[in-house]
């Protein structure tokens, strides 16, 4: 009994100290930081732009690990079961939130298995097409989709991507049924829309403004009230008549659940001055994506944040019965 005691309290005080090493030296060696998206699609531009800010910041190497599938929930896992010391970090958007209505079992809970760093970005959605798509402006668009329907590919980075839900509101406010294409990221999914292999697609503007303005897919709609800063030009989806047809994608950083608070300190201040670099501001910008301002790049906010997810966007499919399993 008393060398059970002597050799669990010897246990005790070998992991106090290697957590007390893990932040007063970190980082000592690269970090990963995981996507739980394929390459070449807007969470994977993201998660680069933030590797290389925050990686000058903590003077270590960031390494961006793409686990993609099965929206996201492949990658999310992998790091819901990391060691928490600061050296496998996740960045993901509402695909976070939303997992949890549409898959029966999940791998982690996204609020129980991690820690919140702080917000990242926000940015809108647009709605593009395969370049030869039969509709010159946006009001043809929405009579030529109501009229096909179903002869329309639909192409997303799979059930409970941030393109899924777009092409959900897309949907259920025209009140049409268009065949959904998964794939594992935009990325893939977007050389599709520009090979000609699929019809549409409504995605994040980070991976669509460029194409567009490169003449590779056209873009009909933003998908909200306003129009983008990035394309003046397209009209908003509100100008046709659609109403309550309105989102925006927010990225975030997240670490295992029970990384030593003094990394994730480290962790929080490095990604408040890469929000704040011009730099990524003004790379961002290009792609019509804001930085969040510091004060957001901060736990409190990110918890908030998923919150709100949760609440509206989560039980809004659960109420919808849009189920991925
Ligand atoms: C991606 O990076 O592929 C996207 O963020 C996926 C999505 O539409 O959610």
């Amino acid at each position: 009994m008393k060398l059970n005691l002597l050799s669990a309290g010897l246990a005790l005080v070998a992991s106090l100290a290697g957590l007390q090493a893990t932040a007063q030296d970190y980082p000592l060696r690269p970090i990963t930081m995981v996507m739980p998206y394929a390459p070449g699609g807007p969470g994977d531009t993201i998660t680069r732009l933030f590797a290389g800010a925050m990686q000058k910041q903590l003077g270590q190497q960031i390494v961006v690990d793409n686990t993609a599938g099965a929206s996201g929930s492949i990658g999310t896992a992998k790091v819901a079961r990391a060691k928490p010391d600061g050296y496998t970090l996740l960045m993901i958007h509402v695909s976070h939130a939303t997992n949890m209505a549409m898959y029966k079992s999940m791998p982690y809970h996204p609020v129980d298995d991690f820690e919140p760093i702080g917000r990242a970005t926000s940015g809108p959605m647009v709605i593009v097409a395969r370049n030869d798509f039969p509709a010159k402006d946006l009001n043809e668009f929405v009579a030529y989709i109501k009229a096909n329907g179903p002869k329309i590919s639909l192409a997303h980075a799979g059930v409970g991507s941030a393109s899924h839900l777009c092409g959900l509101m897309m949907m259920n406010t025209l009140n049409i049924k268009l065949n959904e294409i998964p794939y594992k990221g935009t990325g893939p999914a977007l050389t599709d829309l520009m090979g000609g292999q699929v019809d549409l697609m409504c995605d994040q503007t980070s991976g669509t403004v460029p194409p567009v303005k490169a003449g590779k897919i056209k873009a009909y709609a933003a998908a909200g009230k306003t129009r983008l800063s990035g394309l003046p030009d397209v009209p908003a989806i509100s100008e046709a008549g659609v109403q309550g047809f309105d989102i925006n994608i927010s990225f975030g950083l997240y670490a295992p659940k029970g990384t030593p608070k003094p990394v994730l300190d480290q962790l929080t201040a490095a990604l408040q001055k890469s929000v704040a670099d011009p730099e990524v501001r003004q790379r961002l910008e290009a792609m019509g994506v804001s930085a969040v301002t510091p004060d957001l790049a901060k736990p409190e906010a990110l918890r908030a944040h998923l919150k709100y997810e949760i609440d509206t966007l989560g039980s809004l499919l659960t109420k919808a019965g849009v189920k991925a399993n």
